[in-house]
């Protein structure tokens, strides 16, 4: 089997496992809002707390994030699949007309998300064509959003488990 057939084959059956979306941001050196969408993001440690991300080396965002001390994690709501799309997209200005906001720490933030993790970027580890980033969260916050979800390569929403019995009123 070729090398090529077997990284098809590897994606496909990664794709399976389902995850929420995220928009990863920070700043560059002139405070301008840099971001992409990621849903390599996890939970590493609750105490302290950490979090991780990989992000891939040809990105064009790779230098910015390997000298930036902070970034953001927004996690979608599914109101923002369209947010996710545009993050995802090669368009120059990806924060023109998205409402925004800067954390503490200067890096953006969105409006109107599920939750939002603000982090000081304390590791970074070589994976393969990746580079992952681990970062301990310094402010967080959540909503009761419903979570964008995104599972063999669409965009979803949750839905109870038939097996469950009915819940709510
Ligand atoms: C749902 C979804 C999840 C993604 N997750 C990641 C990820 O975890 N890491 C990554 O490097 N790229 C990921 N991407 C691709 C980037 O968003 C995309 O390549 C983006 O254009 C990179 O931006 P940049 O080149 O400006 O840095 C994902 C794309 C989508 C649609």
């Amino acid at each position: 089997m070729s090398a090529e057939l077997d990284t098809r084959r590897f994606r496909d059956a990664m794709r399976r496992f389902a995850t929420g979306v995220t928009i990863i941001t920070t700043r560059d050196t002139e405070h301008t809002p840099v971001g992409l969408t990621a849903n390599s993001f996890n939970s590493v440690s609750l105490t302290p707390p950490l979090v991780l991300w990989s992000l891939n080396k040809h990105a064009r965002s790779l230098p910015i994030f390997m000298e930036a001390e902070h970034y953001a994690v927004s996690v979608l709501c599914a109101d923002q699949m369209p947010l996710a799309a545009r993050f995802a997209s090669p368009i120059d200005d990806r924060f023109e007309g998205v409402e925004w906001h800067r954390g503490p720490t200067g890096v953006p933030l969105f409006e109107g998300c599920v939750a939002w993790f603000e982090c000081a970027s304390v590791h970074r580890y070589e994976g393969g064509d990746h580079v992952i980033f681990v970062g301990e969260v310094l402010n967080f916050g959540h909503s009761d959003k419903v979570p964008l979800l995104y599972a063999g390569g669409a965009y979803g929403v949750p839905a109870a488990h038939p097996a469950l019995p009915p819940s709510g009123p």
